[in-house]
Formats: structure tokens, C-alpha cells, sequence
């Protein structure tokens, strides 16, 4: 696996591949890679001749208080596990790399509207930094598909959106949540857990497993279930965030017209958030 730093180095590699006619897959990540991310880089051979990923911390999708200066940073076993998982290229621009220009006069890109709700409303300016660094990412890039996990479902719409709203050349492809054999689903944030905290974790995927059953009660109040989920996971020890019942295709929140439905939710265990979502199909209402 090749590894580079500068923006010069990705281009030509991947130029290169491309010379030979080769088709390019893209994994961002922020690295502290675990078996999700891995199945990432699974789905990337799938699809694409190339495979790389690249790991980049990216500050400006941290608030202030968050975790950005504690968050693992594991190179070396990072760069051990895509070398057994054949990824071909390890990106690794540094902050000047990626953001050459101080803060207060970079470009910067915003996804309205479907970036202010949900998690966006308890971490504002969070997308806008994920959609900047992404956009950047995939100029650097310039992949023919690029992966992410489903288990960030709002990111990945927001991807989705600015990707065909800016016109940027690239497939977007999600793939599914891996979890835990409990069912807790993979992130690297769950290593913040202690023991007694990672015993609770489960009931956040338990909860949504319960209100994706409720979700097909007649007459469906996906508001008020949103209100039992929360209740759930503050029985068990969570802080709870939101629980929010949506359409899937646009992340409104979901009426009883709709049928194809996500349900997404945060809370934090101590100091710890923790998302998840769970895919719902209601059959028609009668
Ligand atoms: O999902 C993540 O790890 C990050 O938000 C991403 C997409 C790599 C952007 O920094």
C-alpha cells in the first residue's frame, strides 16, 4: 500500500490509474479504523479497480468542546489493517494540507436545511464541516465512487445532496451498519465507553428494534413513539438527544402517508454520544 501526504502525490497516483484505465473508489475516514470501516473498504473492491482511504481528523466538524483533541488517533494499527484488507493508497494530508487559508476566509460548504436538524441542531456547524471537507476530499480525490457507513445516515444524505447539487462526477454509495455481536454499532467513540456504560450501550439499538416494530401500530403516532423512545433510553441509563421517526428519502419528519421510514437517534451515556438508526418499511395504513 502506497501511502502519501501532499496533494500533488494523490493526484498522480490516481492519475496514473486512471491512464490505465482503472476505476477509483474513495473511503474517507477519520481513521481509529475498526471493522466498519474495514466492510467499507470491502464494498470500495466491489466497485471500483483502486481502492484508497484516506484519514484525516478533520477539526472543522468539531464544536468547541468536543472531543477533536481526544480523538484515537491509531496510525500505525490503522495503516496494519488496510494493508491486510488491500486497500492500494493510504491519503494522509495533513491540517495545512487540507486547509491552507485561516478559518475566517476559507470557502466554505453548506447543505441548508437538512443540515440544521437532528444531530446539526445539537452540533451546529458540524455538516457544513463534513460537507467542506468532503467536497475537498473528492476534488483532491477525484474518485469515480466514494463509500460511507449508513450508520452516520444523516451524513450520508447530506453527501448525497451536495454531490447533486454541485455537480461533482462521483457516485455516492452507503453501506450498511456492522455491530457489535450485542448489537451496539460499530464507532470509534465507543471506546470511550467504560465498562459499565458499554453494558448499557445495546439499548440504543434495542430501543430502535422496539419502535421500528411500534411503527406499524394502527393507528401509527410516529410522534408520540418518538416520545416512548425517548423514555426508553433514559430507562436505561442514556441522556437522550433526539429519536426522530423520518421519511427516509429526505429526512422529513415521517406521516402516517409515509411508508418508508428511518429512524434516527442520539444519546449520550456520561460524556459519550452515541448515534444509530434502524430502516422501517410500514405496509400500507389501512
Ligand atoms: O464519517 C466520518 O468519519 C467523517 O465525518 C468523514 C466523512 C470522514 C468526514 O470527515
Amino acid at each position: 500500500m502506497q501511502t502519501v501526504e501532499s496533494l500533488v502525490d494523490l493526484r498522480n497516483t490516481v492519475h496514473t490509474w486512471k491512464q490505465a484505465g482503472q476505476s477509483v473508489a474513495l473511503v474517507p475516514t477519520m481513521g481509529n479504523l475498526h471493522e466498519g470501516h474495514l466492510r467499507l473498504v470491502d464494498f470500495a473492491h466491489t466497485r471500483a479497480d483502486r481502492v484508497m482511504v484516506s484519514i484525516f481528523v478533520n477539526p472543522l466538524q468539531f464544536g468547541q468542546g468536543e472531543d477533536f483533541d481526544r480523538y484515537p488517533r491509531t496510525g500505525e494499527e490503522d495503516a496494519r489493517q488496510l494493508v491486510s484488507r488491500q486497500a492500494d493508497l493510504l491519503y494522509l494530508p495533513t491540517v495545512d494540507v487540507m486547509y491552507p487559508r485561516d478559518a475566517g476566509q476559507m470557502t466554505r460548504v453548506s447543505v441548508p436545511g437538512l443540515s440544521g436538524r437532528y444531530c446539526g441542531q445539537s452540533r451546529p456547524g458540524h455538516f457544513d464541516g463534513v460537507a467542506t471537507v468532503v467536497c475537498k476530499l473528492l476534488n483532491q480525490a477525484q474518485p469515480d465512487i466514494a463509500v460511507f457507513g449508513e450508520k452516520d445516515y444523516q451524513q450520508l444524505m447530506i453527501i448525497q445532496r451536495l454531490v447533486a447539487d454541485l455537480d461533482i462526477p462521483v457516485k455516492i454509495a452507503g453501506v450498511p451498519t456492522v455491530r457489535e455481536a450485542d448489537g451496539l454499532a460499530m464507532s470509534s467513540r465507543n471506546g470511550y465507553l467504560d465498562q459499565a456504560e458499554r453494558e448499557q450501550a445495546p439499548a440504543l439499538y434495542q430501543t430502535l428494534q422496539q419502535l421500528a416494530s411500534d411503527c406499524s401500530n394502527e393507528p401509527p403516532n410516529f410522534r408520540a413513539l418518538e416520545k416512548e423512545g425517548a423514555n426508553l433510553l433514559e430507562q436505561a441509563g442514556f441522556r437522550t438527544d433526539y429519536v426522530a421517526i423520518c421519511r427516509k428519502q429526505d429526512l422529513e419528519p415521517a406521516t402516517d402517508r409515509d411508508h418508508d421510514l428511518v429512524i434516527l437517534c442520539a444519546a449520550y451515556l456520561g460524556k459519550t454520544r452515541l448515534i444509530d438508526n434502524i430502516n422501517v418499511t410500514v405496509d400500507q395504513h389501512a
